[in-house]
């Protein structure tokens, strides 16, 4: 399939496209930014410049829409409200409206467990992209789906993560890798693949990572005291954990992904079993830091 990613040449498109041509299909991406690998097609012009996008779309099967300025941008304050309203808001109706007009019918769109932050800048933007993804699915006859990931900026973001055990203190809070939320597409382009017309329409699908916790441990987190549960899983790791700043008896914040698993067959794999792998090797300095690492 022709693939187009918008925002292609960003952290998660980078891994999308390469994924996307070792398994067959032909990725084109429309960013500002160039592509760090071969794509079908590059588009190097805003998602706010409509011819552009008008080019971009024509020979597309299915579009991916990434661009947007998230969370990081919101807390460090490095674009306004109008930048997120431009972006999030006119660049995602740019996209679903070129989208209709070539009669591009399989559409994703990338959105964020922010939407629970429905009156924060991001979080709101990111409400009004479902309801239009949702709009355009019921006006145009277009199969949409919405992906909700939560945080995925991976360590190797030095614009975010200064070193490796940052990330990871931030990740054994409870979150999802970014192999994982590429695989989540990768899985949601398969169902569009498969189905069409299906019902509801523009379905929302949480992106959590993997986890060894049960839901027992969780609800009964720590009933032996401090650190108890974690040790059960990783017995030997505290310390390492203290070591490196992280807390051991920090209960992660699992979310919900049940119909994401049943409907779109997603199973992350990367675990904090993964995470405390790479700790060890970044505490014994041999660590590969990128996305060569994984
Ligand atoms: N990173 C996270 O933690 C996270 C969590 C949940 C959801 N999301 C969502 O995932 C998507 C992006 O994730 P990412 O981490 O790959 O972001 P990223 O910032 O790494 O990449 C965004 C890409 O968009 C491009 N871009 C910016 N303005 C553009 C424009 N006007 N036209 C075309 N391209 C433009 C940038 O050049 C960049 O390559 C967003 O939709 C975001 O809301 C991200």
């Amino acid at each position: 399939m022709r693939i187009l990613l918008t925002g292609g040449a960003g952290d998660l498109g980078v891994l999308l496209s390469e994924a996307l041509s070792k398994r067959g299909d032909e990725p084109a991406v429309i960013d500002l930014a160039p592509p760090h690998h071969s794509v079908k097609s590059y588009f190097p012009a805003s998602i706010l410049n409509l011819g552009a996008v008008s080019a971009s779309v024509e020979d597309a099967d299915c579009i991916v829409h990434i661009a947007a300025w998230h969370g990081i941008h919101e807390s460090k304050q490095t674009k306004t409200a109008g930048d997120f309203h431009d972006l999030n808001v006119t660049g995602t109706f740019n996209m679903l409206d070129a989208a209709a007009i070539e009669g591009v019918k399989k559409f994703i769109f990338i959105s964020s467990t922010s939407i629970s932050d429905r009156y924060g800048i991001y979080g709101h933007t990111k409400i009004l992209g479902e309801e239009m993804a949702r709009a355009f699915a019921h006006r145009h006859d277009m199969d949409v789906i919405i992906l909700r990931p939560r945080a995925f900026i991976p360590s190797w973001n030095t614009s975010v993560y200064t070193n490796f055990a940052e990330w990871a203190a931030w990740f054994s809070r409870g979150a999802v890798h970014i192999t994982d939320v590429m695989q989540s597409v990768l899985c949601a382009i398969d169902y569009l693949k498969d189905n069409s017309g299906f019902s509801p329409k523009a379905p929302a699908f949480v992106v959590d990572g993997a986890y060894e916790f049960t839901k027992d441990d969780l609800d009964n987190w720590d009933k032996d005291g401090p650190g108890t549960t974690f040790e059960k899983y990783y017995p030997g790791v505290s310390e390492l954990f203290r070591k490196h700043g992280l807390d051991p008896a920090r209960k992660p914040k699992v979310l919900d992904m049940d119909e994401t698993r049943q409907v779109l067959g997603y199973a992350p794999q990367y675990s904090l079993k993964n995470m405390i792998e790479e700790l060890k090797r970044y505490d014994a300095g041999t660590l590969k830091l990128g996305r060569d690492a994984i």
